[in-house]
């Protein structure tokens, strides 16, 4: 007898129904029926769902090894899909032949009981792909980036890859991780007794990416439309649900494009993300929404359907000042936005996404756009219920003196970013771009609340396990 190898997605599936196949996976639950047979929960990770393997006490093996299985167990299974009699699954599988792969001692698999906090499964992070949970998480994930791709090739976008290590500091903010080779317990000084860093592998200071803008705004002069997504090092010392010290950015960078038609691409981004996820992910979502939020797919349907509100700094500040309520951090023109009055305006005030724009250029980075007020400058930030600032971007300034002049106020050297300035010397031109985090975004759609259930192997301040 021949069996057709599957995975259990396919068998799951009613057009299944009638073939011989071969199964593989991991076991979730195994019991003994009265009747002398056992019920076996088969997962591999190809879908939500997993299918029942029905193996009866006929199998030559049955007493000496399918009644030893146990969670987390490897088999390989041979048998028949048949339609299954059970509520919630179409079909399920009469075995004829059971494999024990691999055992996994009952008494030490951590991964027994169903329910494990998610605090508890960070401390097996090299499991816990295996859970519902996380395993519906990875899937999500990797929709998600798909769709990020899909969304750029289709529009024209070409992908760049930037690098990780860098001698600039993009967001001008000094939350970098440094990369030396030089010995910390044995360091070279100049005369003046600092480190002689012209003794290190780059024979400069280097250090990991904050944001591959810099470098992608170069090819978006001279490809027009362009992006980069990779991994993003932030040595923020902020222990926060929303912030990772490495986590994955997706930037565009468009030329001849200014503030407007940016944040025209920004929604349109999110929303595509929204529609594949719904639309590919469905069990993994109804999932989500049981476990997350009762409310989580009507929102995310809500977010596709309807406009996000384009709303000024000024305007933002005022409403807050309005709203009456009392925030840890008081609002006045001029202070950078916490996450709670991010959260007021997108949760209470507006009910819906919003984009904030015109930010006061002192709480911005020196690349962004100074606008006609002298006082403010052409930055957005997308702001979603729950989440708070999905993505933070800007129309770049474009004019060398300007640029010039805002770098020495804020004492950044321009002969340090001279390539930089180069493109606002030959064939400056408008442009702008954005950087959405990956995490952020997987949080808004899946409801999980803290970014380290998110990320396969998080690191965090004081956690680089895995
Ligand atoms: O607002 P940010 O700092 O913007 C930039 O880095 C720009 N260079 C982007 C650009 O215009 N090309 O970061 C962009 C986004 C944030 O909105 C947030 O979603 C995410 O990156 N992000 C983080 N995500 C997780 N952990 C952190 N520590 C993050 N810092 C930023
Ligand atoms: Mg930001």
């Amino acid at each position: 007898m021949s069996y057709e190898k599957i995975t259990v997605a396919e068998a799951r599936k009613e057009t299944s129904v009638g073939k011989s196949v071969l199964l593989h996976g991991w076991v979730r639950t195994r019991r003994d029926s009265k009747a002398g047979f056992s019920f076996i929960e088969l997962n591999d990770g190809t879908s939500f769902g997993s299918i029942q393997i029905i193996a009866p006490k006929e199998l030559t093996n049955y007493e000496s090894e399918v009644k030893s299985i146990t969670a987390g167990c490897s088999i390989a299974v041979k048998g028949t899909v048949k339609e299954s009699p059970g509520k919630g699954q179409a079909t399920e599988v009469e075995a004829n032949e059971v494999e024990l792969l691999g055992t996994a001692d009952a008494a030490a698999y951590p991964l027994q009981k169903k329910g494990h906090s998610l605090e508890f499964l960070r401390s097996l992070a090299h499991l816990r792909v295996r859970t519902n949970t996380f395993g519906a998480v990875a899937r999500v994930r990797n929709t998600v980036s798909f769709s990020i791709h899909q969304f750029f090739q289709e529009n024209g976008f070409f992908y760049v890859h930037t690098p990780i290590i860098t001698a600039s500091d993009c967001e001008g903010a000094g939350q970098m991780f440094h990369v030396t080779t030089l010995d910390a317990d044995n360091l070279p000084k100049n005369e003046n007794g600092k480190v002689d860093y012209t003794k290190d592998f780059f024979g400069k200071p280097a250090s990991l990416t904050v944001s591959g803008q810099l470098n992608v705004e170069t090819y978006a002069h001279g490809l027009s439309k362009v992006y980069t997504f990779g991994p993003t090092f932030r040595a923020e010392n902020s222990n926060t649900a929303r912030h990772a010290a490495e986590f994955w950015m997706v930037e565009p960078e468009i030329a001849f494009c200014e503030l407007q038609d940016n944040m025209v691409w920004a929604e349109k981004f999110i929303k595509r993300i929204i529609r594949d996820v719904l639309r590919d992910c469905a069990e993994e979502m109804e999932f989500f929404q049981k476990q997350n939020d009762a409310a989580l797919i009507e929102t995310l349907r809500h977010v596709l359907t309807s406009d996000f509100v384009r709303c000024s700094y000024t305007e933002a500040v005022d409403i807050l000042i309005k709203s009456g309520r009392k925030f840890d951090y008081r609002v006045q023109w001029g202070v950078d936005l916490q996450s709670e009055h991010e959260r007021y305006l997108t949760e209470e005030h507006f009910k819906s996404p919003v984009i904030l724009y015109n930010y006061p250029k002192e709480i911005k980075a020196f690349y962004m756009k100074l606008n006609g007020d002298g006082k403010t400058v052409r930055a957005m930030d997308v702001l979603v219920p729950k989440v708070g600032e999905i993505i933070g971007g800007s129309e770049r300034e474009w004019n060398l003196d300007l640029l010039e002049q805002r770098m020495k106020e804020l004492e950044l050297s321009p002969e340090d970013y001279w390539w930089y300035l180069d493109l606002r010397r030959y064939g400056s031109v408008p442009h702008s771009g954005f950087g959405l985090g990956l995490e952020r975004m997987l949080m808004f759609v899946t409801g999980v609340a803290n970014i380290r259930d998110v990320l396969p192997f998080p690191r965090t301040p004081g956690s680089c396990d895995f």
